[in-house]
């Protein structure tokens, strides 16, 4: 082996260990593997999506600890410990969460890329804030970029979820 090849060596896989979805889950890494990259390939939740790798558009949106993160900046090893929550875990036995219906209701979505990050971002919101106004739901998903929808729809849906949330629909 040359010295450039031993230079560019990977280093040593580690292990992860974390709740998902509410269940204790454990990868093998490599230690520069982004969160997105092991709940995508490892952990086979394909329901995080990334379409930047940038940190701009929020499609790879997930909570971690409830706090909305860009999970392609962050590296797995970073999550070890901490309870991540991805768009498959918003549904329940119950039925579907209140912000999924409420995108269902109010035809929040066209092709679907950017609604995992926007709902699990609205779901952060509505955890802290109930009532929120339109300009707080508008600022609250403003780290959320959607190309198809103009936004509109994706706010009813929101105060659609909140006011079911509340008891109100
Ligand atoms: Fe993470 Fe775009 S893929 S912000
Ligand atoms: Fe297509 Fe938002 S529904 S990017």
């Amino acid at each position: 082996m040359t010295d450039m090849e031993t230079a560019v060596e990977a280093p040593a896989a580690r292990t992860v260990e974390l709740t998902v979805n509410g269940e204790p889950r454990s990868a093998s890494v490599d230690p520069r593997t982004l969160l997105v990259h092991l709940l995508r390939e490892s952990l086979g939740l394909r329901g995080t999506h990334i379409g930047c790798d940038t940190s701009s558009c929020g499609a790879c949106t997930v909570l971690l600890d409830g706090v909305p993160v860009k999970s392609c900046t962050m590296l797995a090893l970073q999550a070890e410990g901490r309870a991540i929550t991805t768009v498959e875990g918003l549904e329940t036995a119950d039925g579907l969460d209140p912000i999924q219906q409420g995108f269902h209701e109010e035809h929040g979505l066209q092709c679907g890329f950017c609604t995992p990050g926007m709902m699990l971002t609205a779901k952060a919101l509505l955890e802290e804030n109930p009532d929120p106004s339109e300009e707080e739901i508008r600022w609250a998903l403003s780290g959320n970029v959607c190309r198809c929808t103009g936004y509109q729809n994706i706010v009813k849906a929101v105060q659609h979820a909140a006011a079911a949330r509340r008891g109100e629909e």
